[in-house]
């Protein structure tokens, strides 16, 4: 019987735009593993709060929101790989601001929230396996995973990125203003005391300073195959496709 723990993860956290987004997507479909984009709930929540005019500040009460939130990931085109839907209503393009990771960031500094959210983020974990994306996926959410990447690049590499990623969706903002509000956003999500961003011991860290997204997708599969152990036949049945073997220390 599969059970949520012998389901493997591959954990990669990264302050913003550190590529996680992209590179976590391309390794899921890489090797037919399910995705949680974890930022998307802290995203979700804070949208849910603003119109709901719940203070972002009120951890209690946000805590109350993030358990009762109906909110599916919807899987999605060429466009999109997923849609988001709050209450029924599409907010996929709603969520990704900068207004709204601002405000995702400020209410994930409360332990309330993040212990509202624990349970979501670990139902993800179902076979074949799961490639989680955040800040503390390595680190508190799925400590047992058998790959941990934090993806880390210079402050300017991370803005251009994040400039052009916003601009491809038709949103205008300056690099000077955006790279202001990253280091902002970055800042507080290190220095909050719970499941502050920071690499987990055991996790690869990689600058994708100057590194293109396939060159960085190639290097987290290399590391995941070299990790993975096929199921003999008498386990195929397990529902996972491989068992994970004893997770490796490792420093680049
Ligand atoms: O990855 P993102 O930019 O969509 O995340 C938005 C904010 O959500 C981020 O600044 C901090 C918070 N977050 C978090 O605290 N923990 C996570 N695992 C993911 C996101």
């Amino acid at each position: 019987m599969t059970t949520p723990e012998s389901v493997p993860v591959i954990a990669i956290d990264g302050p913003v735009g550190s590529g996680k987004g992209t590179v976590a997507r391309r390794v899921a479909s890489e090797i037919g593993f399910r995705l949680l984009d974890s930022g998307a709930l802290y995203r979700v929540l804070a949208l849910a709060a603003r119109t709901r005019g719940v203070s972002l500040d009120d951890g209690e009460t946000l805590a109350r929101v993030a358990r009762n939130l109906a909110v599916a990931f919807v899987p999605g085109d060429a466009t999109n790989p997923v849609y988001i839907r709050l209450d029924d209503v599409d907010i996929t393009d709603e969520i990704r601001t900068e207004q709204c990771g601002n405000d995702a960031s400020r209410i994930s500094v409360r332990s309330e929230v993040r212990d509202a959210l624990l349970e979501r983020q670990h139902a993800f974990r179902r076979p074949p396996g799961l490639v989680a994306d955040g800040r503390d996926m390595g680190s508190v959410v799925f400590p047992d995973a058998f790959v941990k990447i934090f993806l880390t690049a210079t402050a300017r590499t991370r803005a251009d990125r994040r400039h052009k990623q916003l601009m491809a969706k038709g949103i205008d903002v300056s690099v000077t203003r955006l790279s202001r509000e990253m280091a902002e956003r970055d800042r507080r999500d290190r220095e909050r005391t719970v499941a502050p961003l920071k690499p987990a011991k055991d996790a690869v860290v990689v600058d994708t300073t100057g590194l293109d997204v396939d060159t960085v997708v190639a290097r987290v599969l290399e590391i995941a195959r070299s990790r993975m152990v096929w199921p003999s036949s008498g386990e195929q049945d397990s529902g996972a496709c491989f068992v994970r073997s004893a997770p490796v220390r490792e420093t680049t």
